[in-house]
């Protein structure tokens, strides 16, 4: 087919007409049990009547202005992350990219206010994505998403995962801030050990030093908690969150403590579509859903349903699947090497279950996180019919 997009990535030959809850369906009606929430974002599943509801109004209301001006919208859902979390202040944008560069710009500008410029690095970890813009592919290290992009953005330090060692011989004086995703997605479902957080926290507070925590994958109900640090019961000074925020609306946002946030005064930060109120519209009605008191305990009891049914396709594939990977309903299959990721996804979407890859040979499994038992016991009867295949293939 010709196609005048970009040919950014590998697209599966299907198209969806329309969604409903965890199904997508395509032109001609065949139905897809939807495991990946368009990368972790349909959080309250596809076409949710409460978000076409308030979206549909508040287009007929007003779509745009511009942030010269007081947006209500936006105060009001603000001021509910700020309810829910650790966090003083928001800045809205577009994207989890966009979320990082404000989480990164909020760590410097806090030093260079008070008067130290040079305090400027950023501690990340090895398997880290934290986006595609340039300042956020600097901060994710991925040597494959750089190259042919230099020069890189200077000012990261990556290290091994999980090693506190490492962690406090790369504090320096000339360090800001450690930024990590309290579960990698991208680099392969790898979920920091809640230990290994509180660390990160208490040498933070050790050294003065920010802590950043992208949950643009991880956050927003998607590990059983609102947020994946708390389990860990710690939250940091910043906080990227995207993707589920806005239920499939483009939004993303910084959240972070007034101390932290205080180098950021008028003209320090910016963004013409941040925080409209079409987008505000969006994450006002997913908090709606999200703030029910069944919702999470709903999403942990799905998580339960999902870990013991991967457990026995672990068992019962144990010669293509490794092991088991995630929290909640962020999970991943290792595969074995030698049996390729991209080929389970494949047959995945052939037997109309959508799946797809991440980093370490990771299979990745991202439910509607309103996903219900019918659907997901579809979903993954598809997905042990596509494992069969694979095993058949792989001999
Ligand atoms: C943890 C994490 N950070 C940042 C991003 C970048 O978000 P976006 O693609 O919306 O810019 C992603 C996207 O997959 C992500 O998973």
């Amino acid at each position: 087919m010709e196609t005048h997009l970009m040919p950014t990535y590998a697209r599966a030959d299907v198209a969806f007409a329309r969604g409903e809850g965890a199904r997508l369906f395509d032109a001609q009606g065949a139905d897809y049990i939807d495991l990946l929430a368009g990368v972790g974002v349909v959080s309250v599943g596809h076409c949710h009547p409460h978000l076409v509801e308030a979206v549909e109004q508040q287009a007929r209301r007003l779509w745009h202005v511009s942030n010269l001006f007081h947006i209500p919208e936006a105060e009001k859902a603000a001021a509910r992350l700020c309810a829910m979390t650790f966090a003083d202040v928001v800045f809205f944008n577009n994207s989890g990219a966009e979320a990082i560069e404000a989480a990164i710009k909020v760590a410097r500008k806090h030093f260079a206010a008070a008067g130290e410029p040079q305090k400027n690095r950023i501690i990340t970890f090895e398997g880290a994505f934290h986006g595609r813009t340039l300042g956020a592919l600097a901060a994710g290290g991925n040597e494959k998403h750089l190259e042919g992009f230099e020069p890189r953005c200077p000012g990261f330090i990556q290290l091994p995962r999980g090693n506190e060692k490492a962690v406090r011989s790369a504090i320096t004086p000339e360090v800001a801030a450690i930024l990590v995703e309290p579960v990698q997605g991208e680099g392969g479902i790898f979920a920091f050990s809640d230990e290994f957080l509180r660390f990160l926290r208490a040498v933070c507070d050790e050294h003065g030093i920010l802590l950043i925590f992208d949950e643009i994958q991880c956050g927003m109900g998607r590990t059983g908690r609102m947020f994946a640090c708390e389990h860990a019961g710690v939250w940091p000074d910043i906080m990227a969150i995207a993707k589920g925020l806005g239920g499939g609306f483009p939004v993303g946002a910084c959240l972070a403590t007034r101390e932290a946030a205080s180098g950021m005064a008028p003209g320090t930060h910016g963004s013409t579509f941040g925080g409209n109120p079409l987008a505000m519209a969006a994450v006002n009605a997913v908090l709606d859903v999200m703030e029910n008191s069944a919702f999470l305990p709903r999403v942990r009891e799905a998580a339960e349903r999902l870990d013991m049914a991967l457990r026995r396709l672990a068992e019962d594939f144990a010669n293509v699947i490794l092991g088991l990977r995630g929290r909640g309903l962020m999970r991943g299959l290792r595969l074995k090497d030698g049996v390729a990721n991209t080929d389970l996804v494949r047959l995945a979407l052939e037997e109309r279950v959508l799946v797809c890859g991440a980093g370490e040979n990771v299979v990745r499994l991202l439910p509607p996180l309103v996903i219900t038992d019918a659907e997901l016991k579809e979903g993954l009867a598809r997905l042990r019919r596509a494992l069969e295949r694979l095993a058949h293939e792989t001999g």
